[in-house]
Parts: structure tokens; sequence; C-alpha cells
């Protein structure tokens, strides 16, 4: 099927577009859980060192190789060598595990919304609301996870479906920088909370005695994540860039953009972490926002209001983010099967809601079943992130750097501009970033496997 591809009508729709893909979940759920687990200042300095280094040649080099071939992931492996074309598949594999487990958390943002909505904040910064919530003890529909991870699908599928991208776009123009302005005063008001400081420390001190390859891991995994790396999506959106844009410079935004609104994340809730419970829900994982955040809100006068507000642009930020990873997934199945855009979303649709209910259950009904050791939603997120990601990153820097060479990149990059950062780029894709990736994911494996503990 042949596709017309249009273009983004500037540099800085595309900046704006591509940030509003990579800022999501990612950035405001994860980002802060990952920091709290693997240390604070230690886990924030290894993420940052990666993001200007691993980040940026990654993302570089698939904004190029989709520009260069004007195609999406799959069409683009195969267009620079037919031996790697099965490395477009197994990106794309990536959103294909993600999408669902995703909605999960989006419909645990929506239930809170709603909470907010309805006055119900108090209940909420009960310690027991979340974990009763996802362990479906609560009882009636609104208690049920499940409900609203329905609800969530069919609002993303909607979207795909009607293909409102044109509205989407305008509104994120608008509620994007209300996000950051909103969570800039929110993290304000955290650190005003007594007893915050030493949360402020822990985040921005790294202490090396913190540091493992975990922490690595941990940081990379959510570099991917949060900057849509290693899943094909970022050469999608690069098949759709201006020839004439800058290619560094718009990668440095982004990454700027993406990597400000994690870093104000921690902020909102890190600190609040320590004011709140003295640091002991430090690792509560992926509850950790949904744990915390309800708290500052009640310790703030017109918190309710705020919560409301602020639910419903983390809402947002998802749903750009979900719509993104489902059209990447109906995307393949329309140019794969030859299907039509209805039955591809509504087949991927069945699909999510199948796949996503494990993930919904599994600190419920389900949480006797683990996957080596971890409930599905954690088992989905590591497979992707831990495993999948670093793989397809690795055979890409492999294939860039080492069979097809990592002039592809940088001259289409200096086809728009400077490449200032060319020398890192290229020793970064040909040897840090390939050594890294498969020391920690052979540690990773060991770790599962039980081999070593680290
Ligand atoms: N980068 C998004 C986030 O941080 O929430 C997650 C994501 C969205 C990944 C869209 C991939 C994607 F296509």
């Amino acid at each position: 099927m042949k596709h017309e591809r249009s273009n983004f009508s500037n540099r800085i729709g595309f900046v704006l577009a591509a940030a509003g893909s990579a800022v999501g979940l990612g950035n405001i759920w994860r980002f802060p859980y990952l920091a709290a687990k693997y240390g604070g200042g230690i886990f924030l300095l290894v993420y940052l060192i990666l993001a200007v280094t691993l980040g940026f040649a990654l993302m570089i080099t698939e904004i190029s190789l989709g520009r260069k071939t004007g195609l999406s992931c799959i069409g683009a492996y195969s267009a620079l060598s037919k031996k790697f074309s099965f490395l477009g598949w197994l990106a794309s594999l990536v959103p294909i595990i993600i999408t669902p487990y995703y909605c999960v958390i989006g419909g645990w943002v929506i239930k809170y919304f709603f909470e907010f909505l309805r006055g119900h904040a108090a209940l909420t910064t009960e310690d027991t609301f979340f974990s009763n919530f996802i362990g479906v003890t609560e009882g009636g529909l609104l208690g049920n996870p499940l409900f609203w991870f329905v609800i969530y699908v069919v609002l993303t599928t909607i979207v795909v479906l009607f293909g409102v991208e044109k509205g989407i776009e305008k509104a994120s123009r608008v509620m994007m920088p209300l996000l950051v302005v909103l969570s800039l005063v929110v993290a304000i008001f955290s650190l005003t909370i007594p007893g915050s400081i030493e949360g402020l420390k822990y985040y921005l001190l790294p202490d090396f005695k913190d540091f493992s390859t975990t922490t690595v891991l941990g940081a990379m995994g959510q570099l991917f994540y949060s900057m849509s790396l290693a899943m094909g999506i970022m050469i999608t959106y690069g098949s759709y860039m201006k020839k004439e844009d800058n290619l560094e410079k718009s990668v440095a935004q982004i990454e700027i953009f993406d990597t400000a609104i994690a870093f104000i994340a921690g902020l909102m809730i890190i600190p609040a972490v320590f004011a709140f419970s003295g640091g002991a829900d430090i690792n509560a994982g992926p509850g950790l926002m949904f744990v915390t955040l309800p708290k500052v809100f009640g310790a703030m006068t017109g918190g309710t209001i705020i919560g409301v507000v602020f639910f419903l642009l983390v809402l947002f930020a998802a749903l750009t983010s979900s719509i993104s990873l489902m059209e990447t997934v109906v995307s393949i199945f329309m140019d794969r099967l030859q299907w039509n855009r209805r039955v591809a979303t509504l087949v991927v649709a069945v699909g999510i809601l199948i796949l996503g209910v494990p993930s919904c259950l599994g600190y419920g009904p389900l949480a006797s079943v683990t996957v080596v050791g971890m409930a599905f939603l954690d088992f989905f997120d590591f497979i992707s992130n831990s495993i999948l990601m670093p793989i397809v990153a690795f055979l890409t820097c492999i294939l860039v750097g080492h069979v097809v060479g990592t002039r592809v990149v940088s001259d289409e990059v200096e086809s728009s501009g400077s490449f200032k950062r060319k020398k890192l780029f290229e020793v970064m894709v040909r040897w840090i970033a390939p050594i890294c990736l498969v020391a920690i994911l052979l540690g990773e494996i060991l770790k599962v496997l039980g081999v070593i503990s680290i």
C-alpha cells in the first residue's frame, strides 16, 4: 500500500510532535519511581550522562535513518540492509508489548482524575488507597482497575480510529506547556513541605556507594522508554521530517524537553516522599506517583483543584503517547496485511484489551501468578525495556557502525547543517554503545537466571 508522506510544516512542529510522543507517563510516572529506587542522585547522574551520549547517538541515528529512507521502521531497516530487515520487526515488537500495560497505567490516571473530580481527594491520600485499588479489593465497578483500563483503551482507540490528530496537535500546544508550569508549581510547593530537604538531597546529590550495574541498566531502559528509542518510533517521525531542517538541533531540543520534564517530575515526587513517609515509600515502585502526589495535593491550599487539573494534564500527556504507540501498531497491520484503518484499529484494540488484562489484575486476583518472579506489568516492562530495547539498540549500532557505515547518518545530518557532535556520535555508535549494551544485557540475563546477584 502506498502512503503519502506528509511533512511537518516547520522544524518546531516536528520537535513538538516528537516531544509529544516522548513526553508521557515515562517522564512523570516512571522516571521518579526508578530514580527513587535506584539511589536518587546517582541514578540522575547516570541518566544525564547516558542521555547526552547514548541517547543522543541513538536518537540522531534513528531520525536520520527515517529521513534518509523516507520509510517507517520495517522498511527503513530493510532498505539499509536486507540481512537486517528482521531488526525492523524486532523493533516493532516493542510497542506491541508496551501499549497494553501503558494503557493500564493510563487507566490508573483516569481513576485518580475521577476521584479528585468528584471530591474524593482526601480518600486518595490514605496509605492503603492505591494498594486496595490495584489489588481490586475496593469493590464495585468504579473501584475496578479493569474498568478504567477499558475506558482508557476506548479513548485511545477513538482518536486512532477517527484520526483527530490535528485537534490533538493544537491541544498539545496549550496543554504541554501548562503541564510544565503546573509541575513546576507542584515541585516548588513540594520543596516547602517540612522534611523535604532530605529528599532533595537524596535526589540531587549522587552517592557513589549506590552505584551498580542495575543503576545503569535501569537508567538505560528508562532512557529508551522516555525518548521513545529502540522501537522504531523515531525512525517513523524522521521519515516525516523536512530535508532542510537542522537535525542535530532538533534532536538536542527533543532531548532537553524530555529530560527537563522527567527532572521536574522527580522534584515533585521524591522530596515529598521524604516529607510524608521519611523515605519509607522510596521503594514503592510503579505506585510511587499515585501514593505520593495525592498527599502533596492534600497538603496544598486548593489542592483538590490543582489535583484535578494535574491529573487531567498527565492524562493528556499519556494519551498523546499511547495514541502514537497504538498508531504505530495499527500502521504495521495496515501496511503488512493491507487491512483498512478501521479493521486494523479494532483488531489492535481487542489485542490490547486481551494482553492488558494480566497486567491490570497482576497486583490483585492474579498476584499469585508471577513470571520469573515478577508481576505481569513489571515483567512486560522488564522484557521490553531491559531486554528487547538493548538488543534492538545493539543491532542498530552494529548495522550503522560496522555494516553500512556511520556516514549514512552523518551525511544525512550534514545535508541540512553542521554536525558538531559527530566524533562523539561515531565513537558511541561504533564502540562504546555496543560494548555497554552487551555487558548490561548479559548482566541482566545472568541476574534473572540467578547466576549472579547485582
Ligand atoms: N516515551 C513515552 C513516555 O515516556 O511515556 C512512551 C512512549 C510513547 C514510547 C510512544 C513509545 C511511543 F511510541
